[in-house]
């Protein structure tokens, strides 16, 4: 699998951090009464991965995450922490590909679904039906835009760290009937003097709502919308209860 993030690995967790911020509280709430082993799906460095492992203690954590660069911020975030480094294991496969646990407690899928193509979500919601427990769920956000759209360049983040602050831009334009194309920026200003600039892209699945849950309900699942609504939290549940 190519690594999309071997050259921006070094600017995504700094990044998405403050993000983390809004996104801990309603996630932790979602969770309520898991047990474990709870799957990070694409867990980047680690942000998402040790809210869970606050909001379930003591369960097991797989943490999954392909990419070398960002995997290696993850192994350090939880080689630091005595209760993480207990009970978190790292695998480096994709979701589909990893070995994981039979049965499941719940199933966190944070700003990665859209890595993921229509035929790999199926994989996606077949998986959680067959192996969720009773009381199980999965916890996942849709980020914007959710239809192939332009999207104009914006700054998504602005981080100062010592001497160098780092700004993060993006700008998105549709590449198919339900994928964009993202075009990220990352610009490091040293004592405010531009001294490096780093364009990447990265392919990206668009999905709505209503797509969403005709899609789950082929597999006996359905989705409820969880947290503030800017966020574009979903807990996916057994239909019914
Ligand atoms: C935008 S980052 C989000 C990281 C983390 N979930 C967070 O919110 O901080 C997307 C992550 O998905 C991972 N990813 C991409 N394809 C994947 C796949 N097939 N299986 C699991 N993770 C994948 C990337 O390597 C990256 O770490």
């Amino acid at each position: 699998m190519a690594d999309q993030y071997e050259r921006s690995a070094e600017f995504v967790d700094v990044m998405i951090a403050p993000h983390w911020a809004a996104l801990a509280p309603p996630l932790s709430q979602a969770l309520r009464d898991v047990t474990g082993p709870v799957v990070d799906v694409g867990a980047g460095g680690g942000q998402g991965t040790r809210v869970i492992a606050e909001a379930v203690p003591e369960a097991e954590i797989v943490a999954v995450e392909p990419s070398a660069a960002l995997r290696s911020v993850l192994l350090a975030r939880v080689n630091e922490s005595a209760e993480l480094r207990d009970r978190v294991t790292v695998l480096p496969e994709g979701f589909l590909e990893a070995a994981l646990p039979q049965k499941l407690g719940a199933v966190v899928a944070m700003n990665v679904l859209g890595h993921f193509d229509p035929a790999g979500r199926q994989r996606i919601w077949s998986l959680l039906a067959e192996r969720l427990i009773p009381g199980g769920r999965a916890v996942l956000n849709l980020q914007p835009p959710t239809e192939p759209m332009t999207v104009p360049e914006s700054r998504f983040a602005d981080v100062r760290l010592g001497r160098r602050r780092y700004e993060g831009w993006g700008r998105a334009e549709p590449a198919g009937p339900d994928r964009i194309t993202w075009h990220m920026t990352y610009r490091t200003y040293h004592d405010d003097q531009l001294v490096d600039e780093l364009e990447v892209a990265y392919a990206w699945w668009v999905l709505d709502e209503r797509r969403l849950r005709a899609e789950l309900g082929g597999h006996g699942l359905a989705p409820s919308r969880t947290g503030p609504a800017e966020l574009g939290l979903y807990l996916i549940e057994r239909a019914g209860t």
